[in-house]
């Protein structure tokens, strides 16, 4: 079984540079199961309904978010739309699962392939150098408690290496996939952990990549340099989509391969 999943998707230039390659490396791959995460695809702040639509169409089947979830405000209600045993899109929609209690949206979606592999998905958030939330080592126990599912992919959306690094082994031999967002950054380490976890510390934004980090590069270099905040805008310039793609026995969900994947225009 093979699983896609796609690096946070900034902006339009992100959008377009998904499009143009998802279909043909969902074919050629034999993708069973796509994860996209989906946090900065409005203009690099949150996910509309729209949007969201639109990764749905290009073939997603689950989106996971991050700490920017909330930004586009419409998001809200479209969670809301649904209820927690629904398999519709908006149902499909993550938000980190251990954000503070009583938030709208769901952190875990459980779903089936058309192949009929029982799958889930979940997304939780870090700690280090991130605003408060609860804490994801305990958080993703007491959720693993819940998933009979074999195959299981964890977004691990934060920003300190260490802290995905040893998510990674607190997990592993426990979940299929420990893939890190949120730093937009692709890292090198790809590697299946001895349990039988497909691991790397992030996949690195699907987005602008003359920028910092998706903003057009001028407008943060003068933050840097003068130390007043200005406006954000995104970058266009050298799109490219970063993925992650995971083999693994439906049957056990361990994983057997974790491959890179970095494509431009
Ligand atoms: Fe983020």
């Amino acid at each position: 079984m093979n699983i896609l999943f796609v690096g946070d998707v900034f902006g339009n230039a992100g959008r377009k540079i998904v499009q143009e390659h998802i279909g043909h490396v969902r074919r050629a791959h034999e993708v069973d199961l796509t994860v996209i995460n989906a946090e900065n695809a409005a203009g690099g702040f949150g996910v509309t309904p729209q949007i969201a639509e639109h990764l749905f169409d290009l073939g997603a089947d689950v989106l996971t978010t991050g700490n920017h979830v909330w930004d586009k405000r419409e998001l809200i209600e479209y969670m809301n739309s649904v209820s927690a045993d629904s398999q519709e899109r908006a149902r499909r929609v993550l938000r980190p699962a251990n954000l503070l209690p009583g938030l709208p949206g769901y952190g875990v979606f459980e779903g089936a392939t058309e192949g009929g592999v029982a799958y889930a998905v979940i997304n939780i958030m870090g700690r280090v150098f991130m605003n408060a939330t609860n804490d994801p080592f305990h958080a993703i126990n007491e959720i693993l408690r819940g998933i009979q599912a074999k195959v299981i992919l964890v977004d691990f959306h934060a920003e300190a290496t260490s802290e995905k690094v040893a998510m990674g082994w607190h997990l592993d031999g426990r979940v299929t996939a420990v893939l890190g967002t949120h730093t937009h950054i692709p890292t090198a380490d790809q590697r299946v952990l001895p349990g039988g976890t497909a691991y790397q510390t992030d996949v690195g934004m699907s987005g602008p990549y003359d920028s910092v980090i998706g903003v057009e590069k001028e407008l943060v270099l003068q933050r840097f340099l003068t130390g007043m905040a200005g406006k954000f805008e995104p970058a266009k310039g050298n799109p490219k989509m970063c993925a992650a793609l995971v083999t693994c026995d439906p049957a056990s969900g361990r994983a057997s391969e974790i491959q890179r994947i970095m494509l431009g225009e």
